[in-house]
């Protein structure tokens, strides 16, 4: 059993605590101040809608269905090999958005989708590369993969690897980063993996990302050479990942 993502609400900023929550009476008046102009059945429905927007996301998730009134729900399942193609699409994106200002412009155009395929089918092949996919609506909105550590750092106990973590559009932002990386390392523990290092690009500010799910910067650093461009890279670990 996955333990909580946060334990108190000083960790959670966007949870409100019950004592800061506005008394459901107060809504009321000011959303609804002619009262009286309402039916009984009216009344009721807008007393229900008061209550749920009054509830904290802790209290929605326990009862199930009522989160899908507030949340388009995103769904998170391990990726398959008839994901590939899409999967491609995503990743081409995701750089193209990420990596604008960054990369140089002319890489990210030539972005080739039948190569990202071909690596997909590749990677989804392999036992010991696990994946995850975020899916919204029918459509996959982002992708966790990881495994084995493939680039180490010099502290060999770092045995697992985050190899790379996406999600494009409006689907950022939303906890969705925060619940592939638990899917994700769900899978490494009982693979005996136990401590996990990701790669990033010092200018990428998902960088504070992998900071606020805890992880230390390990003062390491790789230089890629991107389109002629020298780009540095940045490792940070989770010491252990039974805490995320
Ligand atoms: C980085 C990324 C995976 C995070 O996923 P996400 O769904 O947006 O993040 P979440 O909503 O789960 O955020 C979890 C926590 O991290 C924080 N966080 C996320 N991105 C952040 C950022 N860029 N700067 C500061 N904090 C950030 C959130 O505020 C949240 O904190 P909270 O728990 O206190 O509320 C996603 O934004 C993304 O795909 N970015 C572009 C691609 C990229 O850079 N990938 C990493 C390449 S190595």
């Amino acid at each position: 059993m996955r333990k909580p993502a946060v334990s108190s609400w000083t960790e959670h900023p966007k949870i409100v605590h019950p004592s800061r929550r506005p008394h459901v009476r107060d809504l009321q008046t000011s959303l609804y101040p002619n009262v009286e102009d309402l039916t009984p059945a009216m009344v009721l429905i807008k007393l229900v809608f008061v209550e749920v927007l009054r509830m904290t996301s802790q209290e929605l998730q326990q009862c199930g269905g009522a989160t899908a009134l507030l949340m388009s729900s995103v769904s998170i399942r391990e990726a398959v090999i008839q994901d590939a193609e899409e999967l491609a699409r995503v990743h081409i994106l995701a750089w193209q958005e990420t990596y604008r200002g960054i990369a140089p412009q002319s890489v990210l155009d030539s972005l080739d989708v039948n190569a990202r395929i071909d690596s997909w089918k590749t990677w989804l092949n392999q036992e010991d590369h696990k994946a995850f996919v975020a899916v919204v609506d029918g459509n996959i909105c982002g992708f966790i993969r990881g495994g084995p550590v493939k680039q180490p750092v010099r502290d060999p106990s770092f045995d697992a690897e985050l190899y790379a973590i996406n999600i494009i559009g409006d689907a950022k932002g939303k906890g969705t980063g925060r619940e592939l990386v638990h899917h994700l390392v769900e899978t490494l523990r009982p693979m005996g993996l136990s401590k996990m290092v990701v790669w990033v690009l010092a200018e990428n500010p998902s960088r504070r990302f992998y900071e606020r799910l805890g992880a230390q910067d390990l003062g390491q650093q790789k230089i890629q050479h991107v389109g002629g461009v020298e780009l540095t890279e940045v490792a940070y670990g989770w010491q252990d990942i039974e805490s995320l």
